[in-house]
């Protein structure tokens, strides 16, 4: 087995996330250091509860650092957490690993500077974290960050918050659009390639012994009924779990083009979306590689192998 590349998830579980961090924890590719909570798909407090939770539940020996509850501009987004599905105190009541000392935005910037070899970021909720570590410290972004994996926007289509914003993007839009624009080697994995990572209910069927599945009661199958309406794909979209398996490999990459994006801070209707420049005659230098095709057949072959190396939790139910 070759060496494992390691990376700092920043994250806000979430049930795709949860899903996501397993799949990095159990995969031989992939060496988690620390995980790093946001806001997003609940309030930060419930977002790191349910990360404490699900690292103690995975027997995982790894730091878990609480990050930010509000917008980079400090507006408090409290509504959010109530509009996506995922939404979840899966954990609440049970025990969870111990919190790191640090903020996150310290332990981002700790891990990068104090990274024996190169340091991978995989980004899946709001880049409120990521924004707030570069602006403290951009010089620490430069040696040891190898990439950053950033699941977010829609790139010249439908969002799934609003008509054409993604949900991580729209939580943060001046974090998302910060961190475009930042000096940084990054990929960005907007809907368009995540949506072609669906777990079918047959699929979610067939892990139905998967003790991590069992765990977040029937979550998943919550999570799927609200995809499979929305996204009309015929199962729940993997947004997260699809960056993992880009970033532990991307030769599952099939489509990706290097592209000016920068996101709407201030539209009414199109708050949060992401706006590339794909004009042939473009003067605007590509900030991001963008992912526009993946191989899914073997992304989501090692996600669910991946998850069946879960061993069984370290409490009763
Ligand atoms: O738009 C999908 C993204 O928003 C995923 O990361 C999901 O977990 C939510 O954070
Ligand atoms: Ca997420």
């Amino acid at each position: 087995m070759g060496i494992r590349k390691k990376v700092i998830i920043d994250t806000d579980p979430g049930v795709d996330d949860a899903l996501a961090i397993a799949y990095a924890l159990k995969s031989q590719l992939l060496e988690v250091v620390a995980l790093t909570t946001v806001f997003g798909n609940s309030q930060v407090d419930q977002t790191t509860r349910n990360a404490l939770s699900l690292i103690k539940f995975l027997n995982a020996d790894i730091p878990v650092y609480k990050g930010s509850g509000n917008r980079i501009d400090g507006s408090n987004p409290s509504v959010l957490a109530s509009s996506q599905a995922g939404t979840v105190s899966y954990f609440n009541s049970r025990p969870e690993s111990s919190m790191g000392e640090m903020n996150a935005i310290d332990a981002i910037i700790c891990c990068l500077e104090t990274a024996r070899d190169s340091i991978s970021i995989i980004a899946i909720g709001p880049l409120t974290n990521i924004a707030k570590s570069y602006q403290k410290s951009p010089e620490s972004f430069k040696d040891k960050l190898e990439r950053i994996w950033i699941m977010g926007g829609a790139i010249n289509t439908y969002g799934n918050i609003s008509p054409v914003a993604e949900f991580n993007f729209y939580s943060d839009p001046m974090a998302a659009d910060i961190v475009l624009k930042a000096d940084i080697p990054k990929t960005l994995v907007p809907v368009n390639a995540c949506r072609k990572v669906v777990m079918t209910p047959e699929e979610l069927k067939s892990l139905s012994g998967n003790s991590l599945i069992e765990d977040l009661d029937g979550l998943v199958g919550e999570y799927m009924r609200y995809y499979v309406n929305q996204e009309r794909l015929g199962g729940a979209v993997m947004y997260d779990p699809a960056v993992v398996g880009l970033c532990a490999n991307p030769a599952f990459i099939r489509k990706q083009i290097p592209l000016y994006v920068r996101v709407e801070t201030a539209g009414e209707l199109s708050l949060g979306q992401s706006v590339a420049d794909l004009r042939p005659n473009s003067q605007n230098k590509p900030n991001v590689s963008v992912c526009l095709d993946l191989e899914s057949a073997p992304l989501k072959s090692e996600f669910y192998q991946a998850l069946s190396r879960q061993n069984q939790p370290n409490w009763s139910k």
